[in-house]
This record gives structure tokens, C-alpha cells and sequence, in this order.
């Protein structure tokens, strides 16, 4: 909870700054503890999500992408940040790079896209589809890090660099560390490709699939 106090502390001192302020004493903070506590319930979190303005993207985005899926999905998958239609259409993983995840889902895991669920690191799309920065990202943590513990998925499937950078606080290259099994504050996690990157690389589809027959394996119940 730590980065949405200093997110919306920060965001209250550019107020004051714009204002005129050159100073001001910490008193004037009297922030309700309990308005800075999330939800414990999806629905109730979005609803808190779809209000947020804590960082620049919220001045540019035409929706909240919260995320979708089943709320007790065993697999929950983590993308970047939403592109433009699914800015447009308030949905996740619904363009291009979406029709392919949906093809990975349902193909080769053979479980229906609704059975899993689906977030990204930032809910408010990045202008020209650049990557969040790390004061974005850090702002918009809060949220994936509770749809995380509400979801409680057995395992966890980052989509890209941006996504497992951000997650773990690892900076090593996904090509080194894709499909590897990753411990992570007591979730598994197993880091590949992002869709994106697949339809610039096709060659690489092979890996990915390799990464998703493992994510299949570990998710066999155990006789
Ligand atoms: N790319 C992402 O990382 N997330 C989306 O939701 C769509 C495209």
C-alpha cells in the first residue's frame, strides 16, 4: 500500500506546487487511512480502479482496462498494458496480440479464455503503445499485486520483458529466462514471450509453446 500513499502524496504536493506553493508543512496531509486500503472483492477493486487518476495515464486514456477472467482461475496471465482497442473497448488482450494469446489459451492449454484471468502491469494504456514507465508501474502495482491475492491462481504467466521485469524486480533478459520456473512472495510464476513479440518473430512460437506444455504439466492434478 506503500506506493499508493506516495503515489497520491506526490500527486497532492504537484497540486499545491501548481498552486503556487513553495512549501508546505506534512500536517496539512490528514489522508483517511482507510480510503488508502484496497478492496478485498474484484468487483469492488475495479470500481476503485476505473476512478483512479494517480498517474499521468489516466489523463489519456479513454478506459480502464482492469482485467477480466474467472475470479478462482488457476492460471492467471500478466501483459504489459492495454494498446488501443483495448483502450477503446475498456477490455483486455482484445487486438491483434489478444486473438493470439486467445489461440495459446484455448489451443494449446485446451481450456476456454474465460477460465483464466487476465491483467496487465498498468490498467491505462501507454501513449504510441510505449512501455509504462517505473513510476507508472509502481503507481498501478497496488492493484495487480490485490487482484493477485484475491485470484490466488496456482501459477502465474508473464507476457513479455515489461511484464516479468516488473513482477520480480529481475532485469534479466526474457530470452534467458523464459519458461524457467520462478518463486515469487509465495505464487510460481513462469515467464514467456509476449503475443506482440510473436506475430514481429513467428520462429519463436516454438518456444512458446514449449513454455506453455510445461505451464500445462505443472498444472496436472498429482496422482
Ligand atoms: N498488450 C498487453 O500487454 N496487454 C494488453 O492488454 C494488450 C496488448
Amino acid at each position: 500500500m506503500k506506493n499508493l500513499k506516495n503515489a497520491l502524496l506526490l500527486k497532492q504536493l504537484y497540486q499545491l506546487k501548481q498552486l503556487g506553493y513553495r512549501y508546505t508543512d506534512v500536517s496539512i496531509f490528514k489522508e483517511d487511512e482507510s480510503a488508502l486500503t484496497l478492496p478485498d472483492d474484484l468487483e469492488a477493486l475495479k470500481a476503485q480502479a476505473l476512478k483512479c487518476h494517480l498517474c499521468d495515464l489516466s489523463k489519456s486514456r479513454t478506459n480502464v482496462v482492469f482485467g477480466e477472467g474467472n475470479p478462482h482461475a488457476e492460471i492467471m496471465f500478466i501483459g504489459e498494458g492495454p494498446g488501443a482497442t483495448e483502450d477503446s473497448m475498456g477490455r483486455p488482450f482484445v487486438g491483434r496480440s489478444g486473438e493470439l494469446l486467445t489461440k495459446m489459451i484455448e489451443n494449446v492449454l485446451l481450456i476456454p479464455r474465460k477460465e483464466v484471468y487476465i491483467a496487465n502491469i498498468v490498467k491505462c494504456r501507454p501513449p504510441n503503445n510505449r512501455a509504462p514507465t517505473p513510476t507508472e508501474a509502481h503507481t498501478c502495482q497496488p492493484f495487480l499485486l490485490k487482484q493477485i491475492a484475491i485470484v490466488k491462481p496456482k501459477l502465474i504467466v508473464t507476457l513479455g520483458a515489461t511484464a516479468y521485469h516488473y513482477l520480480t524486480g529481475d532485469e534479466t533478459a526474457i530470452s534467458k529466462v523464459r519458461g524457467s520456473i520462478v518463486q515469487q512472495n509465495g505464487y510460481t510464476l513462469i515467464p514467456t514471450y509476449h503475443p506482440s513479440f510473436l506475430l514481429r518473430n513467428p520462429s519463436a512460437k516454438k518456444d512458446v509453446f514449449e513454455d506453455l506444455k510445461k505451464v500445462k504439466a505443472l498444472m496436472q492434478p498429482k496422482g
